[in-house]
């Protein structure tokens, strides 16, 4: 037996027993003729003693160095009083070396484990090192943990864990593809799975009932802290059900694996809310609630204004005027205020117009701001009446399209959130609902789908579809918890013509449907039982639950912003001759 003990399981009960322990060097001190190491696996550390009294080991222990891996072979005491470290696990004891023998050497290390400001490219590279520090370690453990309890949770409710094909046909979920060249078929390509959808209601279709996979999904997008090349889904999908059987599981599920997992009771149950309301209120459809703050319209107290900036949008159908009230906020500083103003900037915001509220009794005289002279005094006494503002407040303005309002009074809200200390602790989950089923694209002038186009919409006959799209609702569903999409869903289609139309309104014509869809179309000819199902992004709610700012941090291998793994290099070249073999060749650039 290589080892009889692991180094963080060692406590008084073991005081006395003679244990073998194999480990890295954590950190070697000599200290006037003793020599102590600290010897680390996965369960922790221990401290080691070498006396010279152990002639030939302490010889050893003189010439090992950080990293180095060890066997070490000694009895385990109690530590002499007033040397213990109560931050340690194993603080009360220590291990008294009588045998050490090296395993394998390891040169200096790129950064020290404990270095806390190690660029990211750094840690990639060498991410065997980067994955020995104890808070990485602490990730991969906790999203095994995540994935066993889901897995447990799902088989004992009668979830079938299928395998769908990584090489297949380009899916719909909107993102460009990564395409496989086809050796055996030149100028043929497979496209790596955007997710497993079309697949999991193939299965539906095939009578599976109940179906989940942790599987892994590919997507050629820009990349930012929650999104990755390559990321994992929760994918499942149910048949025989509607919304509130699919979103009561789900709840079911996040409760057992937050308790399990987090020793933490989520709400029963998950609060709901129209995506109108979400964007109205927060400015997006993943509203932090966690942050108390909220948009208010003022549209129509500013429509005569003679301040064209605010006026303008509000007589826009497609414009809109509101305000961010920040309790407090009165006492932020010109530069402070710039900085906000610049930050709404790369939101799109042309501008950030202000009120900082004195004494609001006063009217305009308690109020400082370079916009009230624009404003005549019912539409101040509005404003200040519809926002409840207060002596210390200040009100943020944003006046354009609503998308550009949303977009930037929604980050600011979060900006300001965390700038202020105002983001409250614990997990707060929201259902979104009520989504609409279609979106206008006005760059290329047609109707897009809002979530894909399996998705089913809330009314039933396929002829009146196209009366009036803006106004079509789906049903779908967004899981949202503390300000990030963890998860979307929704009851499928599962009527032919109803999936033609949808194609039909998308502008996606019968001969593009067939040629792309078409074993769908064909496979709810023949049966389709009415399903639904949901997807959860596995990487961003692992980051989420252990507290991680990016989900790199909890994907063992991952790529960097320019979708580079720095510790294979991939992508890398390839040859002449592969190229060849696939019928590819590469235009040289000059
Ligand atoms: P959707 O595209 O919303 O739905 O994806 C589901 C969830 O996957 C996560 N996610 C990502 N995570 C990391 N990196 C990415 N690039 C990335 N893209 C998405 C998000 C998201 O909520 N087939 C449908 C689901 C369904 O309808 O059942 C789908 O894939 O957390
Ligand atoms: P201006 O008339 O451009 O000097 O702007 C007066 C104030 O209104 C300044 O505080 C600007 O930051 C602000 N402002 C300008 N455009 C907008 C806008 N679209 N939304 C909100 N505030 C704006």
């Amino acid at each position: 037996m290589m080892r009889t003990h692991h180094c963080g399981e060692l406590r008084e009960a073991h005081v006395g027993e003679t244990v073998t322990l194999c480990g890295w060097v954590h950190r070697r001190r000599d200290h006037g003729g003793v020599i102590f190491l600290d010897l680390r696996d996965r369960s922790g550390l221990v401290q080691v003693v070498y006396d010279p009294e152990a002639r030939e080991a302490f010889a050893v222990a003189e010439r090992v160095r950080s990293e180095y891996v060890l066997q070490v072979r000694g009895r385990v005491r109690r530590r002499p009083e007033g040397t213990e470290n109560p931050k340690l696990p194993t603080g009360t004891v220590e291990v008294v070396g009588e045998a050490l023998e090296i395993l394998n050497r390891a040169e200096a290390l790129p950064f020290q484990l404990d270095e806390e400001d190690v660029g990211e490219e750094v840690r990639l590279r060498h991410r065997y090192l980067d994955l020995r520090r104890e808070a990485m370690r602490d990730r991969l453990l906790l999203r095994a943990r995540v994935t066993a309890a889901l897995r447990r949770f799902l088989d004992a409710r009668g979830f079938v864990d299928v395998e769908t094909p990584m090489l297949t046909r380009a899916t719909p979920e909107g993102a460009r593809d990564y395409l496989v060249p086809s050796r055996l078929h030149p100028g043929s390509f497979y496209a790596l799975p955007q997710s497993p959808q079309l697949f999991k209601q193939i299965l539906m279709i095939a009578g599976l009932e109940r179906y989940y996979q942790i599987a892994r999904c590919f997507r050629d997008e820009d990349l930012r802290a929650d999104r990755q090349p390559e990321f994992t889904q929760l994918d499942m999908e149910m048949s025989f059900v509607d919304e509130a059987d699919v979103m009561g599981l789900v709840e079911d599920m996040f409760r057992a694996l937050f308790a399990e997992v987090l020793g933490v009771s989520l709400p029963d149950p998950f609060p709901r809310m129209a995506y109108a309301e979400a964007l109205a209120r927060f400015g997006t459809d993943k509203p932090d609630l966690r942050i108390p703050l909220e948009l208010v319209e003022i549209a129509d107290l500013v429509r005569e204004a003679e301040f064209k900036v605010f006026s303008g949008p509000a007589q826009d159908p497609a414009g809109r005027v509101a305000v961010l009230r920040l309790p407090g906020g009165a006492e932020l500083t010109r530069k402070e205020i710039d900085g906000y103003t610049e930050f709404v900037g790369r939101h799109g915001a042309k501008g950030l117009a202000w009120i900082k509220v004195t004494d609001p009794a006063r009217g305009r005289e308690g109020l400082q701001s370079p916009i009230v002279k624009f404003l005549d005094d019912a539409a101040v006494a509005g404003i200040l009446e519809r926002t409840a503002a207060a002596a210390g407040d200040i009100l943020f303005f944003g006046a354009d399209k609503a998308e550009v309002v949303n977009d930037a009074l929604g980050a600011l809200r979060v900006r300001l959130g965390h700038d202020r200390g105002l983001v409250a602790e614990g997990w707060r989950p929201l259902w979104v609902v009520d989504f609409p089923m279609f979106e206008w694209d006005p760059d290329e002038r047609r109707w897009v789908a809002l979530h894909h186009p399996f998705t089913a919409p809330r009314l039933d006959d396929p002829a009146r579809l196209a009366d009036d799209p803006a106004r079509c609702l789906s049903r779908a569903y967004d899981l949202v918890l503390n300000g990030t999409e963890v998860g979307g869903g929704s009851i499928r289609i599962h009527r032919p013509e109803m999936q033609e139309a949808v194609f039909a309104l998308l502008g996606i014509g019968r001969e593009e449907a067939h040629e792309k869809f078409g074993f769908l179309l064909d496979a709810l000819r023949y049966g389709a039982p009415p399903h639904g199902g949901i997807a959860f992004g596995l990487d961003r709610l692992v980051m989420l639950m252990c507290g991680a700012r990016s989900i790199r941090d909890v994907i063992a291998f991952p790529k960097t912003q320019t979708a580079v793994c720095p510790l294979t290099r991939a992508p890398a070249p390839v040859s002449e001759l592969q190229l060849r073999e696939l019928n590819l060749r590469l235009r040289r650039v000059p």
